[in-house]
């Protein structure tokens, strides 16, 4: 694996902050909105602003003098900021604005035209191994081999998306059709548990996601084109989180009005890429663009409504939803699937998600419900109080 994590550590991401003038404000403002970092003019920095900073990108023209002696001025102030990145233009002038950023502190350089990529990188959460001795107990685990093969498929698309290079659609076809078949045999909850002890974030999540769709697949009637393309949308559902800094993905607390926004870049990253070197099927494409919206239209990214999201999409969008439920993270414990079948079935009664493929997903962990959304809702109003 080429891709390394910025981190030092493995205990947490990194604060990464964007400082810029105003020649290269529109610059910046792109590069720290692709990455979720906050970002202030040199000339604006506020002391509190570079506390507790692990790395400082610095966007700005190291030949005007106003902005070298503001920057020196606010970067001085804080020696415990141990990665001073600064952005510089090949060129003629490469060298030169090189030995400018060294006199300002700079620990290393980055040319501006492959900033975003490279910060990219750094601050994905690809690139994290397990250590050979975790493999050998997951490649011994119920569905182990199938998993492991899944975790190669994803983690080649991530490192796909993140260099903009070609994508195998027979890899992810195979190590889908693999992940079916395991489930068919070792059942659905036995599969995701060896996902919840050997993976986390989004790596667990994604692989939950199509432990799901298959649990999902076995109950419902699908052809089998039908239920190929769940599988396979279901691994790459996500693909576009390979774009969003890994400080974002894995943040525990609440996310801010500007990371929810970076957060909600993923699918149309993901369709873009898919669109771009994937030869994927349109359903498959669709399902990967809009399996975040909602019925009642409260979804993004295009905020579409009922019919206007295509039958599949709807169905990954409820083996997404209770994937994340069922998920195990740091800082919080995973549902049981009958938690996650009475959030669903919530949703359900305020429209955001389609009543039958809930049914069936419930019905494949054990949890029976009633044939019809009126049976439910007698269910919910008397008989049988839910949560
Ligand atoms: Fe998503
Ligand atoms: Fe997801």
């Amino acid at each position: 694996m080429s891709v390394k994590s910025h981190n030092s550590s493995d205990d947490g991401p990194s604060r990464l902050v964007f400082v810029c003038d105003v020649d290269y404000l529109e610059h910046a403002r792109e590069l720290s909105a692709r990455l979720g970092a906050p970002l202030r003019l040199i000339g604006e920095i506020a002391p509190e602003y570079l506390q507790n900073v692990d790395h400082v990108v610095v966007d700005a023209d190291l030949r005007d003098m106003e902005s070298i002696q503001m920057l020196k001025r606010a970067l001085d102030r804080v020696p415990a900021i141990r990665e001073r990145t600064y952005l510089v233009d090949g060129g003629n002038s490469e060298r030169l604005l090189k030995v400018q950023a060294n006199a300002l502190g700079a620990t290393r350089h980055m040319l501006r035209r492959f900033a975003l990529a490279e910060l990219q990188r750094e601050y994905s959460f690809v690139g994290r191994r397990r250590s050979p001795r975790v493999t050998g107990s997951l490649r011994g685990a119920p569905g182990g081999v199938s998993i492991i093969k899944a975790e190669e498929s994803l983690e080649a698309l991530f490192e796909g998306l993140l260099g903009d290079s070609a994508m195998s659609l027979q890899g992810v076809s195979l190590a889908a059709a693999g992940v079916l078949a395991s489930v068919s045999e070792v059942g659905a909850g036995q599969w995701l548990d060896t996902v919840r002890k050997h993976h986390e974030g989004t790596f667990q999540h994604c692989l939950l996601v199509t432990g799901v769709a298959a649990g999902y697949v076995r109950g419902a009637r699908l052809s089998s084109a039908q239920a190929g393309a769940l599988m396979n949308a279901a691994l790459l559902h996500d693909i576009g989180k390979a774009a969003i800094p890994r400080q974002i993905l894995d943040k525990p607390g609440k996310l801010t009005p500007e990371e929810f926004e970076a957060i909600k870049r993923h699918p149309g990253a993901g369709y873009e890429y898919l669109r771009k070197h994937g030869k994927v099927s349109p359903v498959i494409m669709d399902a990967v663009h809009h399996h975040h919206e909602a019925l009642d239209g409260s979804g993004y990214p295009d905020g579409l409504k009922g019919e206007q999201i295509a039958p599949l999409t709807r169905i990954l969008t409820v083996c997404d939803v209770f994937a994340a439920l069922v998920e195990a993270r740091a800082y919080k414990t995973a549902r049981t699937p009958q938690q996650a079948v009475e959030v669903l079935i919530d949703m359900t009664l305020t429209s955001k998600v389609d009543y039958e493929p809930v049914r069936v997903l419930a019905a494949s962990f054990g949890i029976e419900l009633p044939a019809n959304v009126g049976g439910l809702v007698k269910q919910v109003a008397g008989v049988k109080p839910l949560g």
